[in-house]
């Protein structure tokens, strides 16, 4: 139902400066995997298998993490060190990765747009692999493949984050239709403090219809003279019908350095120690 994802992951990253000088945000580990390789699999675990990666300059390593490395696999082929690929391996062998390039660095909403004709006419997933999600029992993407089937309409992922914090994210405000699920009526793309709808703010999960290409082909730019996807979906959510989910499970905000080290004791933790007891 749900056949592509779509990883914008053209950004610069320069609160990671001078890591991410020549090596792409998205590539930076939580202990021993990138930040991607976590999305790619939360969406192939949703049953997607079409990855739609929206790069720029100096984003090559993203495409060459995701195909075979010959030399080093033969040299470490049969020995111990060959376990470590495992995961990897799956998802090269399981999903398909496509390639455009954004040129020009205009927003969230331009870099969606970009991915149009990777995307095709069909709704499609967004992850923002920056937002990394961690859900033991069923993936945030998963969560929303299934309300998906349930509403056909677009939907954003939403957590509730301390009033002080709203300046930073989309915010929502929607009336409730079920435990979780609000029908959103405002969206507010980095409200000034005190302004907030509520404190509801977007998360880096989105499921879009593909209606939603023509609107940001006219949506113009919006704050910081970007053009937003949180200005877009506001004019579905006055036309038809744009729902925010409250997840059930934890949200690492790894485009900071606090929730970047929070991820990777959380997932050293909870994640690595338990593979390797050893
Ligand atoms: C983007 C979106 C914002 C959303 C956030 C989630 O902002 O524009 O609506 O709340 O991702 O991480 P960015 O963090 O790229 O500035």
């Amino acid at each position: 139902m749900i056949e592509k994802c779509l990883f914008p992951a053209a950004g610069y990253g320069t609160r990671f400066l001078p890591a991410t000088k020549s090596m792409p945000k998205e590539m930076m580990p939580i202990v021993n995997k990138p930040l991607i390789e976590y999305g790619v699999e939360e969406a192939l675990e949703a049953g997607i298998e079409g990855m739609c990666i929206v790069t720029g300059r100096g984003k090559h390593s993203i495409s060459d993490h995701f195909d075979s490395n010959y030399e080093l696999e033969h040299q470490i082929s049969g020995t111990s060190k060959e376990a470590l690929l495992t995961d990897i391996r799956h998802v090269i062998e399981s999903a398909s990765f496509t390639m455009t390039r954004q040129r020009q660095m205009k927003g969230l909403g331009h870099a969606i747009l970009t991915g149009r004709r990777l995307v095709g006419d069909n709704p499609f997933a967004v992850v923002l692999a920056d937002d990394l999600c961690i859900n033991e029992d069923k993936g945030v993407l998963a969560q929303m493949v299934d309300l998906y089937k349930q509403f056909r309409c677009s939907i954003v992922a939403v957590q509730e984050v301390p009033d002080e914090e709203t300046h930073k994210y989309g915010v929502i405000s929607g009336e409730m239709i079920k435990d979780d699920l609000f029908r959103v009526d405002d969206m507010v793309e980095k409200p000034e403090p005190g302004t907030a709808p509520s404190n509801l703010a977007i998360i880096g999960r989105y499921i879009l219809t593909p209606d939603i290409f023509d609107i940001l082909e006219r949506t113009e730019p919006g704050k910081n003279d970007e053009i937003q996807i949180t200005d877009a979906l506001l004019e579905q959510a006055k036309t038809g019908c744009v729902l925010a989910y409250k997840f059930k499970g934890r949200r690492f905000d790894c485009g900071s350095v606090p929730g970047y080290i929070e991820a990777t004791n959380y997932c050293y933790e909870n994640i690595y120690l338990p593979k390797n007891k050893d």
